[in-house]
């Protein structure tokens, strides 16, 4: 494509990537999975994804973005035809598409949350406040649909505003102001987390490994949490590549963001952890860790409600950097694909996920049993949604590593890649084998386990999807 659209500087796609990897993955999953999975065991195999399987991927799906300078699906269509490879591949774009769509759905609905504890904390409302109280605050919100509707109106809108205005004046711009604050509200909160906390308690749990710890479900939960909390195998990272210049390092800025996204979990799940044990308090907790634990471990400390009221604006800040680059990959297809502009594609994704996230709403009160979710599935709307992303973020990327690694012209990956034969044969193998092997196993040991129909169900779409792309197929190419 010629006059594509580049970030105004070199250094940008870094810090767009670090402001879509960093977010409610870093600060409120990671640490309650964490919590639930039995700490260290967890951790390991996260931290082990992430370096493995994670960076190679990472590098993968940016260099698919790059050299396509288009959005995921479109530039798919476009490597397949310039690589001489199957027009199946193009399904990577479209698995991205969805998987985006349903993440920004439940993604923004949790950022509501935060939403309503900044105000909370800021107003002073929970100061002194007990456990019983804290607990049946959290509760009270997640019975009210009108409330999560209405916070997750706000930040979806909010989102939305920062990509309509374009990638120069809108993500741009948001991210150089948002980012840098981020970073000090983080190292302020991890400082009055040593100050009031147990931060002693917190390492030993999070860095002592025993594998024994970790459920099998837990394997699954921990590969997908490192996709997820990478942004990867789903186009958005591809969408920021497209604008990325030709100039940066591709392999230097991968590991630049996979480690600063690392570090953030790690010092938030510090922070985190140095209050609940300072507080005596439990630590699986679940969703409620950030919501419930949290606050109450703030509602005694000194200045708690500030640090708390501050604390949840990084929540919402992290919140917003990642929730834009859910909406970008699908804006820019619709704009490209279908000659939209701007602030009608952005429309028309942000206005599907707001309907879809109305399903997580009314998961957590008058859909929280007895659903066709719960017949079918054993489970919630929004807990279904999330394993399906659990499962999907992964796939697409196992299939982004077999078409990087394997079906592109390999001289072309080089030039690309712009690195010297060692390191490209490095990065090949682990892309052709160890991303594969790796996502496999884990697919192969934990998938079997997931009770209800999830596998008939997923099975029976990927036989569907199989046969709409071969209809697809024989039609000659427009
Ligand atoms: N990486 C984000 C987080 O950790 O919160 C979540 C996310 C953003 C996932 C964008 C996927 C994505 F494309």
């Amino acid at each position: 494509m010629s006059g594509h659209n580049v970030w105004t500087h070199k250094g940008t796609f870094l810090l767009a990537a670090v402001g879509s990897a960093v977010g409610l993955g870093n600060l409120w999953r990671f640490p309650y999975l964490t919590g639930e999975n039995g700490g260290g065991a967890f951790i390991l195999i996260y931290a082990l994804t992430i370096f493995a399987v994670g960076i190679p991927i990472l590098i993968a799906e940016t260099m698919l973005g790059r050299t396509s300078r288009q959005s995921p699906i479109m530039g798919m269509r476009h490597l397949t035809k310039t690589h001489k490879t199957s027009r199946a591949w193009e399904s990577i774009g479209w698995l991205g598409a969805v998987s985006a769509f349903l993440i920004l759905s439940f993604y923004s609905v949790i950022a509501g949350w935060a939403l309503h504890y900044t105000w909370l904390m800021l107003t002073g409302s929970l100061v002194g406040a007990d456990a019983a109280t804290i607990s049946a605050g959290f509760d009270a919100l997640l019975a009210s649909p009108g409330l999560m509707t209405l916070y997750h109106t706000l930040f979806i809108a909010f989102s939305a505003l920062i990509v309509g205005m374009g990638i120069h004046k809108g993500i741009e711009s948001g991210l150089r102001i948002m980012m840098p604050a981020l970073f000090v509200i983080l190292i302020v909160v991890l400082i009055y987390g040593i100050i009031n906390g147990d931060v002693r308690a917190a390492a030993s749990f999070l860095f002592t490994f025993n594998i024994a710890d970790l459920s099998l479900e837990g394997w699954l939960q921990a590969m997908g949490q490192s996709f997820f909390t990478l942004s990867l195998g789903m186009g958005a990272i591809m969408a920021y590549g497209a604008y990325m210049s030709s100039e940066a390092s591709l392999t230097r800025t991968a590991i630049a963001v996979a480690f600063v996204d690392t570090a953030v979990a790690m010092v938030a799940g510090l922070a985190i952890f140095s209050l609940v044990f300072g507080a005596g308090l439990e630590t699986g907790q679940g969703p409620g860790l950030m919501f419930v634990t949290l606050p109450l471990a703030f509602a005694d400390m000194p200045f708690g409600a500030l640090v708390g009221g501050v604390f949840f604006i990084l929540v919402l800040g992290a919140a917003v950097s990642s929730s834009i680059s859910l909406i970008e990959p699908v804006a820019a297809f619709l704009v490209e694909r279908f000659d939209m502009t701007r602030p009608q594609a952005v429309t028309i994704m942000v206005v599907a996920a707001w309907a879809m996230g109305l399903l997580t709403v009314v998961s957590f009160n008058i859909w929280a049993e007895g659903t066709i979710f719960h017949t079918l599935f054993g489970r919630s709307a929004f807990d279904f949604i999330e394993l399906l992303t659990n499962i999907f973020m992964p796939l697409g990327g196992l299939l982004i590593a077999l078409f990087a690694g394997w079906a592109l012209t390999q001289s072309e990956v080089m030039k690309e890649l712009g690195t010297n034969l060692t390191w490209f044969k490095t990065w090949r193998f682990l892309v052709r084998f160890v991303g594969p092997a790796a996502v496999s196993f884990v697919f192969l040991r934990t998938i079997p386990q997931v009770e209800g129909y999830v596998i008939p169900t997923l099975g029976a779409l990927l036989i569907v999807g199989a046969f709409a792309l071969s209809q697809r197929l024989r039609k000659p190419a427009a």
